[in-house]
């Protein structure tokens, strides 16, 4: 079965490094940092919970991989304000109204949208506060490697065993449009929603698409 534990532990395959639209939202939303909770949903390798750290937030990280927990945890050795824990996303340890900030690089686009919709954006939801942030990347409905999966029973656009292709290590992947996404952050201010296309002029022929956004909670 393929598992994020299997591709940490077995395969070494992870980011090391913060993504771009990461960093360059959370300076745009976060001048003072002082005294400011983080959240890294789905630290994974830690990049970008290293950045939170760096930046002097309160740094949290989740994971439901405990390989991913250790790599995040090694990362960030020389800073002190910081607690990278193994859970899943449906029951975060955390106090309600907890976060100023949540950062879901390619996270919860990885579980069902029944999932998403039932159990985990609310969950989500309870730890932030009023005000809060997310900053999320979710791959796009469009995007072409769909086609290697297999459609999951009873759900719309979550599908899994990917044969090739760019979720070949992937055990679920939600696919999205804009509508989806507006309806599951029905209770946030969008901020930013921009969709992108990569699609290469030359080689092969894939159109590696999603979205970025930036929700406030209402
Ligand atoms: C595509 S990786 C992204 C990792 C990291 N954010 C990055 O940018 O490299 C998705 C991560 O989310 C974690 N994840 C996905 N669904 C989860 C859930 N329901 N509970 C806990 N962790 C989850 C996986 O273990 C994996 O580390």
């Amino acid at each position: 079965m393929k598992t994020w534990e299997n591709n940490y532990k077995n395969l070494k395959r992870y980011n090391n490094y913060p993504h771009d639209f990461v960093v360059s939202e959370t300076l745009k939303h976060f001048k003072n940092v002082n005294k400011i909770k983080a959240l890294d949903l789905g630290c994974g390798g830690g990049g970008n919970t290293k950045f939170l750290a760096e930046q002097g937030f309160l740094t949290y990280g989740v994971d439901a991989s405990q390989t991913a927990v250790n790599l995040t945890k090694k990362k960030l050795v020389k800073s002190k304000k910081k607690k990278i824990i193994k859970a899943n996303f449906e029951n975060l340890p955390f106090k309600k109204n907890f976060f100023n900030l949540i950062i879901d690089r390619a996270s919860l686009t990885h579980n069902t949208e029944s999932s998403l919709k039932e159990k985990i954006i609310p969950e989500v939801g309870r730890v932030l506060k009023k005000n809060g942030i997310i900053i999320s990347l979710f791959w796009s409905s469009n995007h072409s490697d769909k086609i290697y999966g297999k459609r999951i029973k009873n759900e719309k656009n979550s599908f899994c065993n990917f044969k090739k292709g760019s979720f070949k290590y992937s055990p679920i992947v939600f696919f999205s449009s804009n509508k989806d996404l507006k309806q599951l952050f029905i209770n946030y201010e969008f901020l930013n929603m921009t969709k992108i296309q990569e699609k290469p002029t030359i080689g092969k022929k894939t159109n590696n698409e999603y979205f970025l956004i930036v929700v406030k909670k209402k």
